[in-house]
């Protein structure tokens, strides 16, 4: 049984928030994530969890490629944007610096701190969230990097509740 304790402790390690993003057929996805670490020293690997019910997760499905950006204290905005609108029914990318990487997916000129990953593998373990973990092909961190944490953003509504799946026809 989880009981608020569990809650508690999670909050109290305060991760440092990323955005995600990646692309399939020329079709981009990005969101905020707060679930994700190295998994790998050597090779370097890195974990990230996408929820079963965001936009982001359904393109990753099909996509060889992702982006971790780390994100500063000074990209609210940007963790607004990723972490409470969907790709579903937003264009994310619209209006911002964009370089397209390996694969087509999104490299977001505002957050330098990023690594790029080719997907391993995508893991389902019956939770409402995957694993997706992916081999470290580059990294770039110019400079000093005080990170956003989740305390600074918590306040946020997600874009998806993570119970939410897509409707079958
Ligand atoms: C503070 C915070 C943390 C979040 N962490 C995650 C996460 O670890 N994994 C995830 O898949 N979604 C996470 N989300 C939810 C997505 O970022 C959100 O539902 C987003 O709108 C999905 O966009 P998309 O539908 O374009 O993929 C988080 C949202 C917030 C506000």
């Amino acid at each position: 049984m989880v009981d608020g304790d569990f809650t508690a402790l999670m909050s109290a390690a305060d991760p440092a928030m990323i955005v995600v993003t990646t692309a399939v057929e020329g079709e981009p996805a990005g969101c905020l994530v707060g679930f994700h670490a190295q998994s790998s020293v050597l090779p370097a690997h890195y974990a990230v969890r996408l929820s079963k019910a965001i936009h982001t997760y359904r393109v990753g499905l099909r996509a060889s490629h992702f982006a971790v950006h780390l994100l500063s204290v000074h990209d609210i905005a940007l963790a607004e944007l990723f972490g409470t609108r969907s790709g579903m029914d937003t264009d994310k990318f619209s209006g911002l610096d964009v370089d397209l990487g390996v694969a087509g997916v999104p490299l977001l000129g505002a957050c330098p701190h990023r690594l790029l990953l080719e997907r391993i593998t995508l893991l389902d373990d019956g939770g409402d969230h995957v694993g997706v973990s992916g081999k470290v092909l580059s990294a770039q961190s110019p400079g000093r990097l005080e990170p956003l944490r989740l305390s600074a953003v918590a306040h946020l509504r997600a874009g998806h509740d993570s119970a939410e799946r897509a409707i079958r026809p």
